[in-house]
């Protein structure tokens, strides 16, 4: 937990395009309330950053995705029920999309709940590791998938550190470690 990562994105950036990002929200959600549903921990910082770019009537949730790998396969998802999904104007806020597991199943949970809209913003997308055709609507940053590299900082941790971090930095990924699309151990993500 020593590295000291190299910087990807700065605060600057990150600043700027978050902006950028609240404005083009605002206006995707015309006058209608948004019930902002972000992924902890990971998006604690973007969230925080995020809502206050967009000014519209809003309320805000939390739910938590921990994902135990078996098999090749994310086979659990726990989130929380006590959200108002139905009938709400759904703003999902993720973390990273990359093989698209996770989002995927958490859109299928919460379509299940009959929401009137539902739209994602993802800080980072990984296209090039997608195994399951799904895209976010808006995301901050698209990254290079990398085997060696892990992403972290702005609210990304690597076993709970880093999050802190004002910008986007990697370090490397230690040796042995799962590949992106085989991560495991159900840590709060
Ligand atoms: P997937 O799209 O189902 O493969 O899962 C994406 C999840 O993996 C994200 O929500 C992150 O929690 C985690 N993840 C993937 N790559 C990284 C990374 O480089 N840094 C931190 N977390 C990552
Ligand atoms: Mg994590």
């Amino acid at each position: 937990m020593n590295e000291t990562p190299a910087v990807l994105f700065t605060r600057e950036q990150i600043a700027a395009r978050v902006r950028e990002l609240g404005a083009e929200i605002t206006r995707g959600f015309d006058g209608q309330e948004l019930t902002v549903v972000a992924l902890m921990k990971s998006c604690l910082v973007f969230t925080a950053d995020l809502i206050r770019e967009i000014p519209r009537p809003m309320t805000c949730h939390f739910l938590r995705a921990a994902a135990h790998e078996e098999a090749g396969a994310v086979t659990d998802i726990v989130y929380s029920t006590e959200i108002p999904f139905t009938g709400r104007d759904i703003l999902l806020i993720e973390d990273i999309v990359d093989t698209g597991i996770t989002l995927r199943f958490l859109l299928d949970q919460i379509q299940d709940r009959k929401p009137k809209s539902l739209k994602v913003c993802a800080l980072i997308d990984k296209p090039s590791l997608r195994k399951i055709e799904v895209r976010p609507d808006w995301a901050a940053f698209e990254a290079e998938a990398s085997p060696d590299r892990f992403l972290v900082g702005y609210g990304l941790d690597r076993g709970e550190h880093y999050r802190a971090l004002p910008y986007i930095g990697t370090i490397a990924r230690p040796a042995g470690d799962p590949a992106p699309s085989l991560k495991g151990g159900g840590s709060g993500m």
